[in-house]
């Protein structure tokens, strides 16, 4: 019997990727060891289509680290132990090992993989992993489609986390990575329109764009539909992504240049100091290749859309409520040693013993006591509550949060300088846009809500990657409840024998008394060897 054609049915796409370390050559001629797979760096882009049970054989053959995957935006309904966050969801994976993550992609868009280990993303294993939508409302709008990561270039990150660095200052980038330096060049045909993926990879530098004499249509941020937006500019913080729209008018006879800046000023809002663009990439839309690509693409001054103001594609309103309020106040701080941390409501996180989804699953009743997580800035929220985080950023600089196992609402984030939550509800967007990492802007707040209907543990943290590594994270235990008893597949287990860290009990391992913190780490570790593996 034929069957008809529009029936799509879900299938299994299967990845074997081994991680291994790649000498990687820059676009300016420089050299260095970068993390890959398969020996091969540009990490290779995912492919899958909505509803499709994805499984990533990882082996981790770099030897002399530990390593896993994040995969980022994907909210691991019912498999919060596939999410790839060491020291949270799983242990590391150690050399020599291998580990898979088997999961279900529950929605379609622009989404990405990276290490979610000790800082690894920036050595280089990152990549574009894309869910496709037979159902993409905005299908018949575009002929094509391409994808733009931009990133930035890091060296050396071992002088941050030292008592001398007494500005917080992180490592600054050294350059531009479009398509981890392959570039980009975009055909372009007369009458054709393009969609253009965008992502930002970096680790510490937001990105702008604005493409010369054509206004992109923005179908989606982050890998959320929304209402099309018209946009000249648009700017891209650490982990963000767009989805654009690009069209080849009729009288389009030419090449067009476009401009991608990174952000390293710490609030590009602020002019009360000068700020910097020391780094650009000039790409082309390649109408004629047989001439001169040499316009440049200038921008007197930067003025992105204002990502709080996009509305969704299906018009959902904002919860009208909460039930459960988390407020978390982000600040820099010192730790014990006088070595610089971040800090929310005074307190810097720090991986325990235990990953804290495995203390859920094996500490019974007490799971849903605080106390038994240790300083990771732990969170309990009941199954189905509606819960509103509010980020006020005492900070000068803006920070870009996100949250792992959902994508939330924004429903206010004011300009810089806008000081603290008033603690009541104020100008709440009625349909705040949805997605999984918010820019919230200098000396201000936002508010955020989503429903807890995702048991798991999820990290919601800054994504500037530097920051993860001085604590700017919190971690939201959902519906423990739920969760007790739960199992976990044998290699993921099998990863923790291996590097002798238990995996039962509280933050400690601590299986008869989960309430006893003897043995929590309290003080941060004092050297900072990113994910460097130490045999136990
Ligand atoms: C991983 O790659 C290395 C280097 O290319 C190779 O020696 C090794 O056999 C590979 N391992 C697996 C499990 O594919
Ligand atoms: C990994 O396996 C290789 C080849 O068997 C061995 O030479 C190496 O010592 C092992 N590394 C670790 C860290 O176990
Ligand atoms: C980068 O582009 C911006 C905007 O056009 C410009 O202001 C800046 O001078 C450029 N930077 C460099 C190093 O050319
Ligand atoms: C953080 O510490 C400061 C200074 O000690 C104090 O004023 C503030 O109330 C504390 N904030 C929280 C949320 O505990
Ligand atoms: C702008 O930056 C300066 C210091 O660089 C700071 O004092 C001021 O509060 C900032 N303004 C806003 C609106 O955040
Ligand atoms: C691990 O090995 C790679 C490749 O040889 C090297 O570049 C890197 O510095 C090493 N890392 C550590 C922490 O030893």
């Amino acid at each position: 019997m034929l069957l008809p054609v529009f029936l799509s049915f879900a299938k299994t796409v299967t990845y074997n990727y081994n991680v291994t370390w790649v000498w990687a050559t820059g676009p300016d001629g420089f050299g260095r060891s970068v993390i890959g797979i398969n020996g091969k760096w540009p990490c290779p882009t995912m492919e899958a289509t909505v509803g499709d049970t994805v499984v990533v054989n990882l082996y981790n053959h770099l030897g002399n680290q530990t390593t896993g995957l994040h995969f980022h935006g994907i909210n691991q309904v019912w498999s919060p132990e596939m999410d790839g966050s060491t020291g949270s969801t799983q242990c590391p994976i150690p050399p020599n090992s291998s580990l898979t993550y088997k999961f279900v992609v529950d929605g379609p868009g622009t989404f990405w993989y990276h290490s979610h280990d000790m800082g690894q993303y920036p050595d280089g294993l990152r990549g574009p992993f894309i869910v496709h939508d037979p159902h993409d409302p905005f299908k018949k709008d575009y002929d094509d489609e391409y994808i733009l990561t931009i990133s930035d270039c890091i060296v050396a990150v071992q002088n941050m986390l030292t008592p001398s660095n007494v500005h917080f200052a992180p490592p600054i980038p050294n350059g531009i990575l479009v398509n981890e330096g392959l570039g980009s060049h975009i055909p372009f045909a007369k009458g054709k329109t393009y969609r253009v993926r965008i992502i930002n990879f970096a680790a510490f530098a937001s990105a702008m764009i604005h493409f010369d004499s054509h206004t992109m249509q923005v179908i989606a941020n982050d890998a959320d539909y929304i209402k099309k937006q018209e946009a000249l500019q648009l700017r891209l913080a650490p982990s963000q992504r767009y989805d654009v729209l690009i069209s080849a008018t009729d009288q389009d006879n030419d090449n067009f240049p476009f401009l991608a800046s990174l952000d390293i000023n710490r609030d590009w809002t602020n002019y009360s100091s000068p700020l910097q663009w020391p780094f650009n990439y000039t790409g082309y839309l390649v109408m004629d290749s047989s001439k001169a690509l040499d316009k440049l693409d200038i921008v007197d001054k930067w003025q992105p859309v204002d990502e709080s103001h996009l509305q969704p594609y299906d018009g959902a309103k904002a919860f009208d409520h909460y039930d459960k309020l988390i407020k978390l106040d982000v600040h820099f701080c010192l730790d014990k040693n006088g070595i610089p941390r971040s800090c929310i409501n005074n307190i810097t996180y720090i991986n325990q013993r235990v990953p804290t989804l495995y203390s859920v699953a094996t500490t019974g009743k007490d799971n849903t006591n605080p106390i038994v997580y240790g300083q990771i800035n732990p969170f309990i929220v009941d199954y189905d509550d509606i819960v509103q985080i509010v980020v006020n950023n005492k900070d000068d600089a803006s920070h870009p949060f996100h949250l792992h196992g959902h994508h939330f609402q924004t429903l206010h984030r004011p300009a810089s300088g806008t000081g603290d939550w008033p603690g009541r509800d104020v100008n709440y967007a009625a349909q705040p846009p949805m997605r999984d990492t918010v820019a919230i802007m200098a000396n201000s707040y936002a508010v955020l809500r989503f429903k807890a209907d995702n048991p798991g543990v999820w990290l919601f943290h800054c994504h500037i990657e530097w920051h993860v590594e001085m604590g700017l994270t919190a971690t939201i235990i959902e519906a423990p409840d739920r969760l007790r008893h739960r199992k976990f597949p044998k290699d993921h287990i099998a990863a923790c024998e291996k590097l002798g860290i238990p995996y039962k009990g509280n933050a400690a391992g601590n299986v008869n008394d989960p309430t006893d913190t003897t043995g929590f780490v309290t003080v941060p570790p004092t050297t900072y060897v990113g994910a460097a593996y130490v045999a136990s």
